[in-house]
């Protein structure tokens, strides 16, 4: 990957974090990775069965400072700032990568994020220069 380890154990956190958030009482979260060779990338996910992103937030759920508050009273309990997606998407496409999200209300949210793999010469010299 072309990302560093430090962002993307910052990245994983972040998701993680909101998972077990915006899941109440009993739930499942699950980490995962795939690889893509047709789009020489790894993704990587994490699974909730939390309480969901209604669909009219769409993209905004990556504003900064957005918070669930016109749909969420789960907010009320969880510390947070409304800041964490946004600098997950920022860190994410700072290493050429891209972010997005599968819900359901009531049911829980997959968040993706897809990084490009580098091919070990081209890190190495990289890492070399
Ligand atoms: N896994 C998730 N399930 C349900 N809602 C989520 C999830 N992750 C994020 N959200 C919604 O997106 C909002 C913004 O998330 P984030 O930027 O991490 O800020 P914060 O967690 O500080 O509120 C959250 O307040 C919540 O409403
Ligand atoms: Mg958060």
């Amino acid at each position: 990957l072309r990302a560093d380890y430090d962002k993307i154990i910052q990245i994983m956190q972040n998701l993680a974090d909101n998972a077990f958030n915006y899941t109440l009482g009993e739930g499942l979260i699950t980490l995962g990775a795939y690889h893509e060779a047709e789009h020489k990338a790894v993704v990587l996910y994490v699974k909730d069965t939390g309480v969901g992103i209604p669909e009219s937030v769409g993209e905004r759920v990556f504003d900064r400072f957005f918070r669930g508050d016109e749909y969420q009273e789960v907010k009320l309990d969880t510390p947070g700032t409304g800041l964490g997606l946004s600098i997950v998407k920022s860190l994410v496409e700072i290493h050429g990568g891209s972010i997005w999200y599968e819900s359901e209300v009531g049911k829980g949210t997959t968040f993706f994020v897809r990084l490009p793999v580098v091919e070990e010469s081209a890190a190495l010299s990289q890492s070399n220069n």
